[in-house]
């Protein structure tokens, strides 16, 4: 057989000079159809969502192997280049050679041509990415990994690596899950009858990170600029279509931002992303735009081109209550102090701005301890871009560099801060305003995907009760 090429070469590159040149192609078979003549296989090698038509002569066939390239068989085919009559491509291959690599049972493969559903597809995770669907949010997940690499490389950051073991809940919410080494049967006890975590493997009580900030700000303050990506764990209980128990997190972590270089970085980064979706992933935005959601392409434009609004959480409340007075109906109740819930978000952005909103300045008992002070004595400066169709997509703020007033947070909410001597002594050696943000990865990819469900978009997703891949 010749050297391989791949069906994006063929379909998207330039074949002027390969036209009536004999090429291989090796990929999986959608689809066979065909009359009495000629049957056209459809062909794909996950390089492109787009299928290559491979044109097999049935008087010079092998039929006994024609019968074995059902959909989902894997196969390797020889033969000529040549202009497509066809609508919808512009090359085709004139099968003159065929070898079958694996044969599919169409009795048992489970991928049949009909449309499946997401919660069955779920159910066979290790198949699903050879739909047209799962490939293209594959690819699409791909790019946004470039895009968030060359973004930050290109703007002066260091990609910085932060542990996955740890002893600190950066968010303070308890949701962590325990690393151990000990017999959970007989663990070592101390004399108080409480399990003797100093007798485990690290010494201490130690678990999977849900965020890599508070290592993050280490970096920040001695390289200026970094940026975490990697994964992030919580065992929140939250079987919801935006929660994951294993997640991928984005938080660049900068000295000397403020509020306004935060917000300004949170909507230059997010634009670049989905700009890259756009620029680089036309054919498969395009299948999603058809298939899953007919107004993803015009929802990514419309982002691109507009101004986010910056919105103070007070006037947030305000426009809220207004609302529910005028009898719009939520769920959860509004007022001054209440954790919005995305209901709330989404009525803000959709229905009242009708663009992504930063919401900043919080009350500070609804946030993390680490949010700077505002004068007021009531709130702290934190961001979240809240966008359509998703609600909170980055969760961010500027740093408390104020060691007394970073104590007195600690302090308020009894965090335990024996193993957090580290993160305290960038408060007191050389200390610096600085700011971050978390940008959820499985969240981006819901927004340029157009999908329903978070589980949709990691090729396996881990939720309760759930981590059979
Ligand atoms: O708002 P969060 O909890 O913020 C932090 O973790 C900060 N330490 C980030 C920082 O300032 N460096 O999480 C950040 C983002 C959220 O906005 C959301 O997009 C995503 O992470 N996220 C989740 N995504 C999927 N499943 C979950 N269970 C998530 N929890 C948070
Ligand atoms: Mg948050």
């Amino acid at each position: 057989m010749n050297k391989r090429i791949e069906i994006v070469q063929l379909l998207k590159g330039d074949t002027a000079q390969l036209i009536g040149t004999n090429v291989c192609v090796k990929g999986w078979v959608r689809t066979k159809r065909g009359n009495k003549n000629v049957a056209f296989i459809a062909l794909n090698d996950g390089s492109t969502i787009l299928n290559l038509q491979v044109v097999v002569d049935l008087a010079t066939a092998d039929e006994e192997q024609l019968r074995l390239i059902t959909t989902g068989a894997c196969i390797a085919v020889e033969g000529t280049l040549v202009e497509s009559q066809g609508a919808g491509q512009k090359v085709e291959v004139q099968a003159s050679h065929i070898e079958v690599y694996g044969t599919a049972d169409p009795d048992s493969y489970p991928l049949q041509k009909k449309g499946h559903s997401m919660e069955f597809l779920r159910e066979i995770s290790h198949l699903r990415l050879r739909t047209n669907t799962f490939g293209a949010v594959m690819r699409l997940r791909h790019n946004m990994a470039m895009a968030i690499h060359t973004f930050f490389h290109d703007h002066g950051f260091f990609y910085f690596h932060t542990p996955i073991i740890t002893a600190s809940d950066c968010e303070g919410a308890g949701e962590m899950f325990h690393v151990s080494t000990l017999d959970p049967e007989n663990p070592p006890r101390n004399a108080e009858g409480k399990i003797d975590w100093d007798q485990d493997f690290f010494g201490k009580f130690t678990a999977l990170t849900v965020s890599g900030q508070l290592e993050g700000e280490l970096g920040a303050t001695a390289l200026g600029k970094i940026y975490t990506f990697g994964p992030t764990f919580r065992a929140e209980n939250s079987n919801t279509p935006r929660h994951l128990a294993e997640f991928w997190m984005i938080e660049p972590e900068m000295a000397f931002y403020d509020l306004d270089d935060l917000t300004a970085l949170e909507e230059e980064f997010i634009k670049y992303c989905v700009r890259w979706a756009l620029d680089h992933c036309g054919d498969d935005l395009e299948f999603l735009n058809k298939m899953i959601d007919p107004s993803l392409l015009q929802r990514l434009q419309s982002v691109i081109s507009t101004d986010f609004v910056r919105l103070p959480y007070t006037e947030g409340v305000r426009i809220l209550e207004e609302a529910a007075k005028n009898g719009h109906k939520f769920e959860f109740p509004v007022y001054w102090g209440a954790d919005l819930a995305s209901e709330h978000e989404r009525y803000l952005v959709e229905e009242h701005f009708r663009r992504p909103v930063i919401m900043v300045d919080y009350p500070k008992e609804i946030k993390a301890f680490y949010m700077k002070q505002n004068a007021d004595g009531r709130t702290v400066q934190g961001t979240d871009v809240l966008f359509p169709q998703i609600g909170e997509i980055i969760g961010g703020s500027v740093r408390e560099e104020s060691y007394d007033k970073l104590m007195a947070a600690v302090t308020e909410r009894s965090i335990p801060m024996k193993d957090m001597w580290w993160y305290l002594d960038t408060r007191r050696y050389g200390t610096c305003p600085h700011a971050g943000f978390g940008l959820g990865f499985e969240r981006l990819m819901l927004f340029v995907t157009g999908m329903n469900n978070i589980r949709d978009v990691i090729p396996f997703p881990r939720y309760p009760k759930s981590a059979e891949f």
